[in-house]
């Protein structure tokens, strides 16, 4: 855009693999839900298991907010009493930008990660309206996500999508840039046995969790009153 050439940009290492895996795998879990969420979708059968893969996900980041890279950690961007400042800064325009998840980012975070296990935990006790409506409510949720993240990616002059693809961000943006510490060395055999303790959890809720479930052309040639149809037909099976 300008005829002098910038200096070389300076980049560092901000959001580490785990972190970002996390992040688009649950995108596409999120998504797939959604499109399998209606009984006349062609893949239906596979909402029930897609919903439990995206529990697993929340399993593997709650773990990795804690053992994961620095920036991952829980203890390093719930930070409540920089929210008001962080606000007024924004009003005036003059936001700094932060390496990690700003303080208000960082309420988005958690809201979007309760958000998501609420809308699990609905769909795995077969609560069927509210359900949908946390579900409703994420959707919103992430809408909001996505136009902050464009507008902080206007505000810190940094793409912050592609930063969650690469991981790296301009050190020139950031007045405190620095490479993040990286996880912990054992950071992935244990969120591994999370994620493994998990699966086997939801294998003991349902035997059938992350198979495909006959639960919506058992519901589309009947009824749709009472809603628990298609989850009892599956336990029938076994
Ligand atoms: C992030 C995860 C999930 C999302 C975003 C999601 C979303 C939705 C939505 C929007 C509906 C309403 C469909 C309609 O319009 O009627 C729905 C229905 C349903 N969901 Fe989920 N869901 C998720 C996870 C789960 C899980 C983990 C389970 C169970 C283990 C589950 C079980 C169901 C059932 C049984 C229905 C009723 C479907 C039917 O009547 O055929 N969902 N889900
Ligand atoms: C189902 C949809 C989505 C969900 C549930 C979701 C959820 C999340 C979560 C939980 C985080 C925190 C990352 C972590 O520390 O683990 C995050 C961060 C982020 N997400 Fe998403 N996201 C979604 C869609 C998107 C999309 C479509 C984009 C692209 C525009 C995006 C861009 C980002 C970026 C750039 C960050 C880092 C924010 C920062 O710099 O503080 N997300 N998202």
């Amino acid at each position: 855009m300008s005829n002098e050439l910038p200096p070389k940009p300076h980049l560092i290492r901000v959001w580490d693999p785990g972190v970002r895996l996390f992040h688009w795998l649950l995108v596409v879990a999120i998504a797939l839900a959604f499109l399998s969420s209606e009984e006349d979708s062609a893949f239906s059968a596979w909402h029930i298991p897609i919903g439990w893969i995206a529990a697993l996900l929340i399993a593997f980041r709650l773990v990795w907010g804690f053992v994961g890279g620095e920036h991952a950690r829980f203890a390093n961007f719930i930070r409540p009493s920089k929210i008001g400042p962080h606000i007024r800064h924004l009003l005036s325009g003059k936001a700094t930008p932060s390496i990690g998840h700003n303080p208000l980012g960082a309420l988005a975070v958690l809201a979007l990660l309760a958000l998501t296990s609420a809308t699990i935990v609905t769909g795995v006790a077969g609560g069927e309206g509210a359900h949908e409506l946390i579900a409703y409510a994420l959707l919103a949720l992430v809408g909001v996500h996505v136009a902050a993240v464009l507008v902080m990616s206007h505000l810190a002059k940094d793409n912050l999508l592609l930063a969650m693809v690469t991981g790296k961000k301009h050190a020139d943006r950031y007045p405190d840039a620095h490479d993040a510490a990286p996880p912990a060395s054992l950071a992935v055999p244990v969120a591994a046995l999370a994620v493994g303790a998990a699966a086997f959890g939801a294998t003991r809720i349902d035997p059938q969790a992350f198979a495909p479930h006959a639960s919506a052309e058992s519901n589309e040639a009947g009824e749709r009153d009472g809603g628990e149809h298609g989850r009892d037909g599956d336990r029938d099976e076994d």
